[in-house]
């Protein structure tokens, strides 16, 4: 240690709101009042039914100070999370003591177990990826889509990471590439109906739709896929940790997520599902890391018989574990129904409210997502009244492929607005008032 004097936790945090000034010093008083005083995790545990919301908004200093309609984009972190970094950080700067926490196996298991609950899954079908497209690609290649010929079935609502995997599967020759086209915003069964069929070997969806928080009628989808041999992979980034997802009641059989929107992590960890029969059959290992073997006996490498087989590395990224394995834990203590349940007046409000200032919904009324999004008429102007109103950024304001009523591509632009735990009507009447103005 410098000077040879022990860094306690007040000296280590001080230092740090020292040298960042402004908004970590006002970080550090809220996360220390906040932990010691009436905030503690105790705060969310102790509930029978519905949890105390206020209590959850103040454990989230960037949006209970500001407004923060945008966790469809990236979710804030919670004092929860803010204590076990710096715990962690004590542990690499000090060494194993009293308070500093490793990432260790045990933990790591217990996040995929987390994960695998909220998705009604099973601790052996879940793997660590850096993120949904990395996962999306390791399905990819275990099915070895390269090299089998036919089809891939995805719709105009998808990310378009995914659209760019495929059309460059397509590009090279490998595979035709079937993009079904949304009708008011939705996608229809009977289209998807249209675009499967027997040489299909994947449809790909986002479960809900990144721009309006459209979900897919998954069930309905996988027994259509099913039936003509194809499997399903669903990008769950949108919808798990805002709205219950049940991926064997979907009938998914693999997909993935990123922990930093709602199972508010950080970037460089998410996870991928596959389904136990598929392992290592119809989605192959296609990657060669530590993480995958059970034992290792000079050339003799024993595999796990887990979806650890599409790990590709030997070590963890230790710190975005650690924010999602806080994050899911306080998920998890919420209660997803609570969490869906909580935003779903607000996401009313905003459906009721928001055609009245002339916006135009293209989120259908009864999406069980938190995500809302409107055409904006004049998109400079909403840009202007917001900027005049918070000077920073507060929803997410992007361009869109709308698919028109004869078949053809627009860009428009739109405002979206995701509501998670720590809004309040309050939050919705600000940004009510600035857009009215
Ligand atoms: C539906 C959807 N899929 C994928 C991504 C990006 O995923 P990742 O960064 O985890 O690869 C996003 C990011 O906004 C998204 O909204």
């Amino acid at each position: 240690m410098p000077n040879g004097k022990r860094m306690t936790r007040r000296n280590f945090l001080g230092k740090v709101a020292v040298t960042s000034a402004g908004m970590l010093a006002s970080t550090r008083s809220s996360v220390e009042g906040g932990l010691s005083k009436n905030h503690g995790p105790s705060a969310i545990l102790n509930f029978s039914s519905m949890p105390d919301f206020s209590a959850v908004r103040v454990d989230f200093p960037w949006a209970s100070r500001k407004l923060w309609l945008a966790a469809a984009e990236t979710h804030p972190f919670n004092v929860h999370t803010i204590r076990a970094i710096e715990s962690y950080t004590q542990y690499r700067l000090l060494g194993p003591g009293e308070g500093r926490t490793y990432f260790t196996r045990d933990m790591q298991s217990e996040l995929k177990r987390l994960f695998a609950d909220l998705i009604n899954a099973k601790l052996e079908e879940i793997a660590f990826v850096m993120s949904t497209t990395a996962g999306e690609n390791v399905v990819v290649s275990g099915m070895d889509l390269a090299h089998r010929g036919g089809n891939v079935v995805i719709d105009d609502l998808h990310f378009p990471a995914s659209t760019y995997l495929y059309a460059a599967l397509e590009k090279q020759g490998s595979i035709e590439l079937r993009i079904v086209r949304h009708h008011d915003w939705k996608i229809r069964l009977t289209d998807m109906e249209k675009a499967i069929d027997r040489n299909t070997r994947l449809v790909s969806i986002a479960l809900v739709s990144n721009i309006n928080g459209y979900m897919h009628e998954a069930k309905a989808i996988s027994d259509i896929a099913h039936a003509n041999g194809a499997l399903v992979y669903g990008d769950i980034i949108q919808a798990v940790g805002n709205t219950p997802v049940d991926i064997q009641a979907m009938g998914i059989d693999c997909a993935a997520s990123s922990t930093y929107k709602w199972l508010m992590g950080d970037f460089g960890l998410g996870f991928l599902y596959v389904r136990k029969d598929l392992q290592g059959t119809a989605i192959k290992q296609t990657r060669y890391g530590l993480r995958a073997l059970k034992g290792l006996k000079g050339r003799d490498f024993e595999r796990r018989e887990d979806a650890s087989i599409y790990e590709e590395t030997t070590s963890m990224p230790n710190l975005p574990g650690i924010c999602a394995y806080e994050g899911l834990k306080y998920i998890t203590k919420l209660g997803i129904e609570n969490i869906r349940a909580h935003a779903k007046p607000l996401t009313d409000r905003l459906q009721k409210e928001m055609p009245a200032l002339g916006y135009v919904p293209i989120t259908p009324l009864d999406s069980p997502s938190p995500i809302v999004s409107f055409l904006t008429p004049d998109p400079e102007m909403t840009k202007n009244k917001l900027d005049k109103a918070f000077g920073e950024q507060v929803v997410s304001l992007s361009r869109w492929q709308k698919t028109n009523d004869k078949g053809e591509t627009e860009i428009v632009s739109g405002i979206r607005i995701a509501v998670s735990v720590y809004n309040n009507d309050e939050d919705i009447d600000r940004l009510l008032n600035a857009l009215s103005t």
